[in-house]
């Protein structure tokens, strides 16, 4: 295996000794650095997945990416804030799996929020977390009347209450969907929750007007059992929001609809699926056509964007996943694809996902769910502004890390943690890092000196600027001197002292010991990479001169078909 590596990089070197060409973005993408490589820091103990920043442009808004990570090489998910350019900035193994990290006001301050739970497979039995900027939990949110809240959408509207979605077990009669007699399925509801009393504002149920029969997702064999292996998912909501008027805006996965509710729950319309109201203007009929969507929101008055997946586990409906924009015309009820943001080298999402149009660029933000991956368009889809990956795209398709969405957001961060530092005796000098987890202020490091460990009277010595989440400086021979005690600040851009690491002397000096990065690996990854590489190396001795960077795109198209095809079999074999 190794010895194969050995000479298909040694062949690499000889196609691409002059161009321009990143080894370390190649080998990422390719899988060669393993399915999650992270980047280990010497003073703080998780290490951060490292992103891959595969376009950079300074159009892309500013702000930070924020994710929930999961997955089979994600072992210890939690929540995650990058900066602008993959930077780590905040992460927290505290709260076991999360869902749907986001930044909210409420009562005009910002919180950030997530779902906290169990995950089913097909919903979530859990409640939502709002943290203040030190972090703090300050409102723990769950629906009313006893029900559970599920992974899928938490929104704080303008008027202090909550919206949420839940998946609740009921038992029916399974005609519609070509069964007999009664059995169980997942209804879609969501409610309206008073924040700070818990009080049910509204609740809408799918089955007040949906049936049974307009739901494009098989029941299979399933039906027959209360639990999650046995009920039937019918309808999926996804999302929900709502407007100055009072309507919901509704998302339904499985019927590909996106459904707008009264304040008083009538429905006033329905875009795209069986009971789809609209004439659809666009040549490819994408505005009322899109397939197991995810995301439905407001842009303006007339325009909703979405993430339209055009695949699901078991099903590909369309070539790859794209966002849409999509404007309504309520007098002659038509609807029109504005933009379309396809996902670059179009690839398929089969689950998860999100679209967010930026607020003051307009660009278009979409976090494409199951593949690792995020990436920034121009408000009119022409052109990729920033493109980035936290897990190789090779194994885009087994969504061995993911996250169910990516949202770019503003944050301040002020954690109630000090800073942390480790100083180690390296070669021929001393050197110091220290990083901040969760600190969004910090501009720089200024490095302190007293004389007695219990003093609170430092001595300013240096300053260093910040750099990346984790800042390296050495420490000069004669300016550390035994018998004094040190210390790190952090600053902010005005040059006021925001936190203090803990206080060091020379005798604290220790070798260094570097965050442990989690092996990864599997025998069945190991088998995929070498085929591609064996794979490779013929292809590459085929035709000599060929790009290595189109023998990559091939294995990847490759791997994706393959899987592709293995899938949709092995699940046709099975509804037989
Ligand atoms: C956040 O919440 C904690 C705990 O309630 C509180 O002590 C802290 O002051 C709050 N921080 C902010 C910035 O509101
Ligand atoms: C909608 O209908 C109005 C009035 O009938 C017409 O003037 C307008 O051009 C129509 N708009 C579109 C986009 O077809």
């Amino acid at each position: 295996m190794s010895l194969i590596s050995l000479v298909f990089l040694f062949l690499l070197r000889l196609e691409f000794a002059s161009a321009f060409f990143s080894w370390h973005s190649f080998l990422y993408e390719f899988g060669l650095l393993g399915a999650h490589p992270t980047t280990p820091f010497h003073s703080f103990s998780i290490a951060s997945p490292e992103v891959n920043l595969l376009r950079w442009d300074p159009r892309c808004e500013d702000g930070y990416v924020l994710l929930s990570p999961r997955g089979r090489f994600y072992p210890e998910p939690g929540p995650l804030i990058y900066d602008n350019r993959g930077n780590l900035v905040w992460v927290e193994k505290d709260y076991g799996m999360i869902m749907d990290l986001n930044v909210q006001q409420y009562r005009d301050q910002d919180y950030l929020t997530f779902w906290v739970g169990k995950d089913d497979g097909t919903r979530g039995l859990g409640s939502y977390y709002m943290l203040n900027s030190s972090y703090n939990v300050a409102h723990v949110v769950s629906p009313a009347n006893g029900l559970h809240g599920d992974v899928h959408d938490f929104k704080i509207t303008d008027e202090g209450t909550a919206l949420m979605t839940v998946y609740d077990l009921v038992e029916t009669d399974l005609t519609p969907a070509g069964k007999s007699g009664n059995g169980w399925i997942y209804e879609g509801i969501f409610q309206e929750v008073d924040i700070e009393t818990g009080e049910l504002i509204f609740q809408w149920s799918a089955g007040d007007y949906y049936n049974l029969d307009d739901s494009y997702f098989d029941i299979g064999e399933k039906g027959y059992a209360p639990h999650q292996a046995g009920a039937y998912d019918y309808y999926h909501i996804n999302s929900v929001e709502k407007r100055a008027d009072g309507s919901y805006l509704v998302s339904s996965r499985y019927m590909h609809s996106v459904t707008c509710i009264s304040a008083t729950g009538e429905v006033l319309w329905v875009l795209g699926g069986k009971r789809n109201m609209f004439k659809d203007l666009s040549d490819d009929g994408s505005a009322t056509g899109f397939t197991w969507q995810h995301d439905a929101r407001w842009h303006s008055d007339r325009i909703v964007t979405l993430l339209d997946n055009g695949a699901n586990e078991h099903e590909k409906t369309a070539d790859h996943t794209r966002g849409l924009m999509i404007e309504l015309d309520f007098n002659n009820w038509t609807a029109r694809t504005l933009h379309v943001y396809h996902s670059p080298g179009h690839f398929s999402s089969h689950s998860q996902g999100n679209m967010q149009v930026l607020p003051r660029t307009g660009n278009v933000f979409i976090g494409w769910g199951k593949p690792s991956a995020y990436t920034e368009f121009s408000t009119d889809g022409a052109e990729v502004l920033c493109d980035a990956h936290y897990g190789p795209s090779m194994f885009f398709w087994f969504g061995w890390i993911k996250s169910y969405r990516a949202q770019k957001a503003n944050w301040v961060g002020k954690p109630s943690w000090p800073p942390s530092i480790a100083v180690n005796a390296e070669k021929s000098s001393h050197a110091v890092y220290v990083s901040w987890n969760g600190a969004t202020e910090i501009s720089g490091w200024l490095l302190q000196q007293t004389t007695n460990r219990a003093s609170k009277d430092f001595a300013t010595l240096g300053y260093e600027p910040k750099k990346g989440f984790e800042t390296r400086f050495e420490l000069a021979p004669d300016t550390i001197v035994d018998g004094y005690f040190y210390r790190v600040a952090a600053v902010d851009y005005k040059g006021e002292e925001l936190g203090y690491t803990r206080v060091f002397a020379i005798s604290d000096i220790t070798s260094p010991s570097l965050t442990n990065a989690e092996p990864d690996g599997d025998g069945f990854q190991q088998l995929l990479i070498a085929a591609c590489i064996a794979g490779a190396l013929l292809a590459a001795a085929w035709k000599y001169k060929r790009q290595v960077m189109g023998t990559y795109a091939y294995c990847r198209r490759f791997i994706w078909g393959v899987m592709d095809r293995y899938r949709y079999r092995s699940h046709r074999s099975y509804r037989k």
